[in-house]
C-alpha cells in the first residue's frame, strides 16, 4: 500500500478472492478496482458464506471501501445487478463511464467459434466483446440505463484518492499465463493482457503510481481449459493428493500440476512483483491448515516457502493456510 496491483501468477484461480478480501479487512482499504470480466469468478469465503464474484470486486466485505469496475473492463450488466443485491454494495459500487459492455449476442459467438472451443474459453463472450470494442462499436457503461446509478470517474477518483495518500488495490483478474501478449501461450489465452502493468493501464494507474505488485501463486497449478500444463497429473493422481478442483465460473474440471519454481520466477520478473502471497498451503501439508503464526508451521512447510522466497528473489508476505478470508498468516 497505498497502491497494490494484485496479479495471479500462473493459469488463473491462484486464490486472488481470498488475499484480496483479507487484505480489504486487515488494511482498511480505501479503494478497491477490479479489472478484466465476467470470465474470471473470484471466491470469498466470509463468515460461513461463500461467494463467486465475477464482477464486483472481492475487497466487498469490508463496507468502508470504495468498489470500482475500472474503465479498461467489460461489464456484465444482469451479473453486475444480481452480485450487488448478493453482497449488498449499493450504494458504494462505481461502475467507470466507458467500461464496455458484454452482451448475449458476444456468448454465442463465443460458443459457435471452432477456435474457442479448441481453447476451451469460459463460453461468456470476453474475446468477442473486446473485438466489438477494438472496432468502437462497443456500449458503453454510460449508454445503459439500469446503470445510471453506478456510473462513476473510476479513473479520476483512484488518481485523486492516491493524491490523498489513500489506499488503493487493483485487482487483477485470470493469471499471467493467459496474457494475450505476454505468455507465449497463444493461442491458449484469453482476450487481453492480464499482467501487472496493464492491470494498471486498465485502472488508467501510471506506473509509478503503483507502489507494489503483489504476485499470487498456489501451492500447486491449475488451469481450465485447452492448451499445455507443464508437468500435469492425472485427475486420478490429483485426488490422492487433495488438488482435485472444479472452476468457481464455469463447475469445469481443473487440470493440475506441481509447483513450477522456474514459472514462479520468470513471472515474477517479469510483472515487476515485490512481494508475494502462497495461497493454499495446507494442500500441500494438511498439518498447515487454520495455522496463523509463521511459527506454528511444520518444518518441511517452511522449507517449502524458503525455496519459493530463494528461486522468486521475492518474499512471501502473506501465506493462506486454509479457504476463510481470515485464514492466512500475514509476515508483512
Ligand atoms: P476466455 O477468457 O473465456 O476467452 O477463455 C480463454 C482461456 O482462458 C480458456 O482456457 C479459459 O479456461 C481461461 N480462463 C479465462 N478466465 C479464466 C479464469 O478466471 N480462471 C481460469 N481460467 C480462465
Ligand atoms: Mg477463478
Amino acid at each position: 500500500m497505498p497502491c497494490t496491483v494484485i496479479v495471479g501468477a500462473f493459469w488463473g484461480d491462484e486464490g486472488k478472492g481470498k488475499i484480496i478480501s483479507y487484505l480489504a479487512l486487515k488494511d482498511d482499504l480505501d479503494f478497491c478496482v477490479r479489472t478484466g470480466s465476467v470470465n474470471a469468478a473470484h471466491t470469498v469465503l466470509f463468515e460461513g458464506k461463500k461467494y463467486a464474484l465475477h464482477m464486483v470486486p472481492a475487497a466487498f466485505i469490508n463496507s468502508k471501501t470504495r468498489l470500482l469496475i475500472a474503465a479498461g473492463a467489460n461489464v456484465h450488466v444482469q451479473k453486475f445487478l444480481d452480485e450487488v443485491e448478493q453482497t449488498k454494495a449499493n450504494g458504494r459500487i462505481g461502475v467507470d463511464l466507458n467500461a464496455s459492455i458484454i452482451e448475449e449476442k458476444h456468448s454465442a459467438q463465443d460458443k459457435a467459434s471452432a477456435i474457442n472451443k479448441g481453447i476451451g474459453t469460459t463460453g461468456w463472450g470476453v474475446g468477442p466483446a473486446i473485438e466489438e470494442r477494438v472496432r468502437r462499436t462497443a456500449k458503453l457503461a454510460k449508454d445503459i440505463p439500469e446503470l445510471k446509478p453506478y456510473l462513476a470517474d473510476q479513473v479520476q477518483e483512484v488518481n485523486d484518492g492516491l493524491d490523498a495518500n489513500k489506499k488503493v488495490l487493483l485487482e487483477g483478474t485470470q493469471g499471467f499465463m493467459l496474457s494475450l501478449f505476454l505468455s507465449g501461450g497463444y493461442p491458449y489465452v484469453t482476450g487481453r493482457d492480464t499482467g501487472a502493468s496493464a492491470i494498471a493501464s486498465e485502472a488508467g494507474v501510471g506506473p509509478t503510481r503503483v507502489d507494489e505488485v503483489l504476485i499470487v501463486y498456489k501451492s500447486f497449478i491449475t488451469r481450465v481449459g485447452g492448451g499445455p500444463l507443464p508437468g500435469e497429473i492425472s485427475k486420478e493422481e490429483a485426488q490422492r493428493r487433495g488438488w482435485f478442483e472444479t472452476a468457481a465460473g464455469t463447475g469445469r474440471d481443473r487440470r493440475s500440476a506441481p509447483f513450477d519454481f522456474e514459472l514462479a520466477k520468470k513471472n515474477a520478473k517479469i510483472n515487476g512483483a515485490t512481494q508475494a502471497a502462497l495461497t493454499k498451503l495446507d494442500s500441500l501439508f494438511p498439518r498447515c491448515r487454520g495455522v496463523k503464526q509463521y511459527g506454528d508451521l511444520p518444518a518441511e512447510a517452511k522449507d517449502f516457502i524458503k525455496e519459493v522466497e530463494t528461486k522468486t528473489c521475492v518474499p512471501v508476505v502473506l501465506i493462506g493456510t486454509g479457504p476463510e478470508a481470515m485464514e492466512i498468516i500475514d509476515r508483512r
